[in-house]
């Protein structure tokens, strides 16, 4: 097996290499003053199976055309195989139509996917159980769950509640609950402003008075999704609050929004390489290096 890297998220590439006691195999990427690029495999992988690594985040057309242009190229060299990893999905969150006249771009990017050659998708918490089906191809659907619960046990003891931000979540925190012992939760309706992205948290099921809140989401974009439901737990006398999310997209000043929200600690993954500057002193990063490296042997 071959493994090769794009430029999004090495450190994670170089874990998971590590895992499987392999090297990432070397590939040319080079940039022009266009910002175009050109790519070549600088291996020989006639007839083997190969592996490239590359979360789709910010910029996400930017890294998609990147594994567009190494699928083409290992493909073009006569792989055997090709396993793209793509730990954060772009786009998963525009998987249908929500108002008319929309494009469904998460349908294109599977199409295309398909089409330079891909022969197998390895991903983690995607947005809805649903997307796997929109792909003709094997798709290997991790969860950060094993971690978080490890996470959650280590904690001192105290009467916990999981809290999801939205309905959409209920399915995951159930989940969740159920690796820890069937552990209570909350569920929290709220709605976003499809014009401004404004979040509200309007309502909340689920008995939270002085216990510990753990919030659970898929991912934290701006996090005004977790700052909505941190407001609204402390309304609910909720006691401490921690936050569990797999991917760190931290778009516009999440940074400064996550501050507010005043979490003991924010847990998240290494799905999406965070530079210096978006980190927080209460931001825990737990790595699904292993979980990916045992998906792949
Ligand atoms: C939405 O349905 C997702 O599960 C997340 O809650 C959402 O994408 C987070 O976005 P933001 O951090 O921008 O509120």
């Amino acid at each position: 097996m071959k493994i090769f890297s794009g430029t999004s998220n090495k450190p994670l590439a170089e874990k998971i290499a590590h895992e499987l006691n392999l090297k990432l195999s070397p590939l040319e990427i080079f940039v022009f003053s266009d910002k175009e690029k050109r790519i070549r495999v600088l291996d020989k992988v006639l007839d083997e199976d190969t592996v490239i690594i590359q979360s789709t985040s910010t910029p996400a057309d930017y890294n998609y055309m990147e594994l567009f242009f190494i699928a083409d190229a290992l493909k073009r060299s006569g792989a055997k195989s090709i396993t793209a990893v793509i730990p954060y999905l772009g786009y998963q969150r525009q998987d249908h139509v929500f108002r008319d006249g929309e494009a469904v771009s998460l349908a294109v990017i599977v199409e295309t996917l398909q089409t330079v050659g891909i022969s197998r998708i390895v991903t983690i918490d995607l947005h809805s159980i649903k997307i796997p089906s929109l792909f003709q191809i094997p798709i290997t659907h991790l969860s950060a769950f094993s971690l978080f619960a490890e996470k959650i046990k280590e904690l001192p003891r105290k009467e916990s509640v999981l809290v999801t931000p939205d309905m959409g979540g209920i399915r995951r925190i159930k989940i969740l609950s159920g690796y820890l012992g069937n552990i209570p939760y909350a569920v929290i309706e709220k709605n976003r402003d499809l014009q401004t992205g404004d979040v509200t948290a309007d309502r909340i099921e689920g008995e939270v008075r002085s216990k510990r809140a753990i919030i659970v989401d898929d991912m934290i974009s701006t996090g005004k999704t977790i700052l909505s439901a941190a407001n609204l737990l402390r309304e609910k006398d909720a006691g401490e609050i921690y936050v569990f999310a797999t991917h760190p997209v931290f778009s516009e000043n999440a940074k400064q929004t996550l501050e507010k929200v005043r979490a003991e600690k924010i847990f998240v993954t290494d799905s999406i390489f965070l530079p210096k500057e978006k980190l927080l002193n209460n931001l825990e990063i737990l790595s699904i290096s292993k979980l990916i490296g045992n998906s792949l042997k």
